[in-house]
């Protein structure tokens, strides 16, 4: 007999309701996928899905044609196209969607998708604002939906082990845990656009969704929207997420308990919004600080050691690079007492004590090609299993990162309380967990 699938079964009985995607899926059956914003990064992750033999692209959507036309003559089959989402959404025959549009629609659209009975795979940063990735976190529990979020170093084994390296103690009480992102675009940058007439009114007020109407610029728009705050939190929670999320899994840490930032646009001469140049400062239980560096300034790349992350521990340090990280141990005083008085110093072995390394060098070597995590969502999506980045995970790591943007906008100290998600010194502060959407936009 031949079994009965999870699309015989919904359109058999007309039960396209998200409790009833979360039964059957044949091992080796596709996963119909549809695509939201096919950009930059969709493009990217779309090409991710691609190479696996069992994700089928069956509709594509985004504002521009040119986009669409490109994302059809790769993908197998011909594709349906849309420039309405949720044309995309109401389509039966999708059983995932992939959200890669700027991060002021993150929300509406993800939570739209898990009401659709959607699983998703959505772009980091989860959301824009806390509140945001509080909702999306809810409603994908509540619809049982599998969401994987863009982080993809999650789903990179090389990274995975360096994870559990820290985790073991291996590099031993990790002090402080930093990342650096390093892009030296001065003087000019992304230019000086005035304000116009947009090219295509109808097409400027689609992508603004939710976020308020204002006069079209070039520069708000593709790519680059996300040095304005109405779209995006800049370097903090475009890089920085990806590092908060790396160091906050090799430490075992979910929330920050406080936070403050300086930072500011020093040397750039163009219309954006956000800072050029950054240090965040998080403090976390354990105890443990955890920084993100942003410099306008790029000759040495990454840190002392050319690294994008490290993490300092009493026994060793790690450091992380693109396809690589490697352990550099500590050397560790073995006497108790110090010098620190002429009597002391009588005893030779105060006087000089003598250091030794209490672990050995280690490394480990790969890549975090952003198909790895694509194959992680199609695995879960039939097993209903939890991806390596769930929505729970990617709220948290982007939380920390909004959290940062808002210290800095409000020049805090701001102490979290991660449980009910509010600043506990600062009332103006909280202000900034949220905001509101444009009219009609509401969301689900
Ligand atoms: N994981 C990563 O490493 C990584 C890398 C780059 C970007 N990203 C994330 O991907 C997202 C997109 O960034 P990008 O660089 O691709 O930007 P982009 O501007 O190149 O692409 C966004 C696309 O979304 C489309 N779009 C906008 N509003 C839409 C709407 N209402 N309906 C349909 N389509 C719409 C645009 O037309 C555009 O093609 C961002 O959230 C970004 O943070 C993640």
């Amino acid at each position: 007999m031949t079994p009965v699938t999870r699309r015989d079964f919904t359109k058999a009985a007309g039960l396209a309701t998200a409790l009833s995607y979360s039964r059957i899926f044949g091992a080796n059956e596709r996963i119909h996928m549809g695509y939201v914003g096919l950009g930059n990064r969709g493009d990217q992750v779309h090409d991710g899905f691609l190479e696996h033999g069992d994700a089928q692209t069956v509709a594509i959507c985004d504002l521009r044609e040119d986009y669409l036309d490109f994302a059809a003559k790769k993908s197998r089959g011909a594709p349906k196209r849309y420039t309405d989402y949720k044309k995309l959404l109401e389509d039966k025959d999708v059983d995932a969607v992939m959200i890669a549009t700027p991060d002021h629609w993150h929300a509406l659209m993800f939570v739209d998708a898990c009401h659709a009975g959607k699983d998703v795979y959505v772009e980091k940063p989860l959301s824009l604002t806390v509140a945001e990735g509080r909702r999306m976190v809810e409603v994908a529990d509540q619809t049982k939906r599998v969401v994987q979020v863009g982080i993809h170093r999650r789903s990179a084994k090389f990274l995975q082990e360096a994870a559990a390296y820290v985790q073991s103690g291996g590099i031993g009480h990790v002090t402080v845990a930093k990342g650096y992102h390093l892009y030296n675009e001065w003087p000019n940058g992304i230019g000086n656009a005035p304000d116009s007439t947009p090219p295509n009114e109808e097409m400027w007020n689609q992508w603004l969704g939710p976020s308020p109407k204002v006069p079209y610029n070039k520069n708000r728009m593709f790519y680059d929207f996300r040095w304005f705050y109405n779209y995006s939190g800049g370097q903090v929670t475009n890089f920085g997420v990806h590092y908060m999320d790396m160091l906050r899994w090799c430490l075992g840490k979910d929330a920050p308990k406080a936070v403050t930032v300086m930072g500011g646009k020093y040397v750039m001469k163009d219309n954006r919004e956000i800072p050029d140049t950054l240090e965040a400062l998080w403090e976390f239980d354990g105890p443990s600080l955890m920084v993100f560096s942003q410099y306008n300034s790029s000759a040495a790349g990454g840190n002392i050691q050319g690294a994008e992350m490290e993490l300092r521990g009493t026994k060793g340090t790690m450091y992380i690079h693109g396809n690589r990280w490697d352990v550099v141990p500590e050397k560790v005083t073995e006497a108790n007492v110090p010098a620190r008085t002429p009597v002391d110093r009588v005893t030779e072995k105060a006087y000089n004590p003598s250091k030794k390394t209490v672990i050995e060098p280690a490394s480990g070597k790969g890549s975090d090609d952003t198909a790895f995590h694509a194959r992680n969502f199609l695995d879960c999506v039939k097993s209903r299993a939890k991806c390596n980045c769930d929505v729970l995970t990617g709220h948290q790591s982007t939380a920390a990162t909004l959290i940062a943007n808002i210290a800095l906008k409000t020049k805090s100290y701001l102490e979290w309380d991660a449980k009910a998600e509010k600043f506990t010194n600062n009332a103006v502060a909280n202000k900034y967990l949220s905001y509101q959407y444009r009219a009609p936009y509401k969301l689900g």
